[in-house]
């Protein structure tokens, strides 16, 4: 295939649900980035993501095989596997000398993190973090905000991310049900995204967590809900609070942030400032953004452009490593 300059050639890895997403996304930019092979173990997922970019005929059932043997077609590598999976494909991609945008976690543990901070480094590849939601309209304007010190000394944050899945039954979590193949319960899934939204808002390192969590609804080995206390560097206190067991409790939103002159909380495109003194927020209306179209845009601009993604190995590691503490922590629930 003619390779363009300007277009970063993608190698899929991973074809199931999450990908319909990364690939809706990348469709809409043509001229930036472009699926050239895909993998799956199963062949029908890869058939339909095909399906979805028009048609793509290099396809494989193992990833090591497709870098031994189709190696020059993609400049990239996009992971979408089962948690367990991540390090692996991470570690032969970054050998194989390309760069990687992976879905969340990372991977599972601080020894892998490690290992992959080191392979990502020797080989000197771009590696991004999915963290889709840094780029919601609310996270970014409440970033810019706090920087611009319109909030004054940030002194608690709270992060969540509740909704009843309507999944239960154990058969219907896949591999998500196991503690192995997930890497932990809903903190390292859905919870995952609290998480890396508390760590950029707040921007210091962590100095402590603490964390209790319960399964109420479904029917997998590890949590169904989790509610973390995090101490920062800075002394900002954080909260994060996750469920598949119940939605977000009623009048709260995703982010809310309490600074020394204001508050600022919102969810998704909205988000509302409280100054000190005032009696209604002021609400601030961004036009909506589909966040994995903007995850993947960046992605391929970082690697023509040889630039740090917004979140890389450091942050992915940061990520881990409060979710590991606080699963530690809730022990014996
Ligand atoms: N950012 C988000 O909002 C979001 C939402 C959902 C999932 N995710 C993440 O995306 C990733 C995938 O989740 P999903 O929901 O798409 O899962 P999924 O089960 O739908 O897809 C995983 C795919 O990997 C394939 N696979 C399994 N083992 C393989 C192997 N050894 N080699 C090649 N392919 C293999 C499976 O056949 C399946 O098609 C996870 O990391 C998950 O946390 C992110």
């Amino acid at each position: 295939m003619a390779t363009n300059p300007g277009i970063v050639r993608v190698a899929l890895i991973g074809c199931g649900s999450i990908s319909r997403a990364h690939v809706a996304g990348a469709l809409k930019h043509p001229g930036k980035i472009r699926y050239t092979a895909l993998c799956d173990v199963l062949p029908e997922r890869m058939e339909e993501r095909s399906n979805q970019l028009g048609g793509v005929s290099l396809r494989f059932t193992d990833w090591k095989q497709m870098f031994k043997s189709a190696k020059k077609e993609f400049d990239a590598v996009d992971i979408c596997l089962p948690h367990h999976l991540h390090g692996s494909a991470i570690m032969d991609a970054a050998a194989a000398g390309k760069h990687i945008l992976c879905e969340k976690p990372m991977c599972t543990s601080l020894k892998q993190a490690d290992e992959i901070a080191a392979a990502i480094s020797k080989a000197g590849v771009i590696y991004m973090s999915a963290h889709n939601q840094l780029f919601m309209p609310a996270v970014h304007e409440a970033k810019r905000m706090i920087q611009a010190g319109e909030i004054g000394r940030v002194l608690w944050v709270r992060s969540a991310d509740c909704f009843r899945a309507p999944m239960i039954a154990r058969q219907n979590w896949g591999w998500r049900a196991n503690l192995i193949n997930q890497g932990g319960g809903e903190l390292i899934d859905t919870g995952y995204h609290p998480t890396y939204r508390l760590l950029y808002l707040v921007d210091s390192p962590v100095v402590e967590v603490r964390s209790v969590m319960g399964r109420y609804l479904q029917e997998i080995d590890g949590e169904d809900t989790a509610s973390v206390q995090v101490r920062f560097a800075n002394g900002t206190i954080g909260e994060i609070l996750t469920s598949w067991a119940f939605p977000l409790p009623y009048g709260t939103h995703q982010i809310h942030i309490i600074g020394e002159e204001g508050q600022l909380f919102g969810s998704d495109n909205i988000l509302y400032h409280l100054p000190v003194g005032w009696s209604e927020p002021a609400k601030k209306s961004f036009p909506q953004v589909d966040t994995f179209e903007q995850e993947i845009l960046h992605f391929a601009q970082c690697v023509r452009e040889r630039k740090r993604p917004i979140h890389s190995v450091q942050e992915g590691r940061s990520v881990l490593e409060v979710i590991l503490k606080a699963t530690e922590d809730a022990k014996g629930w």
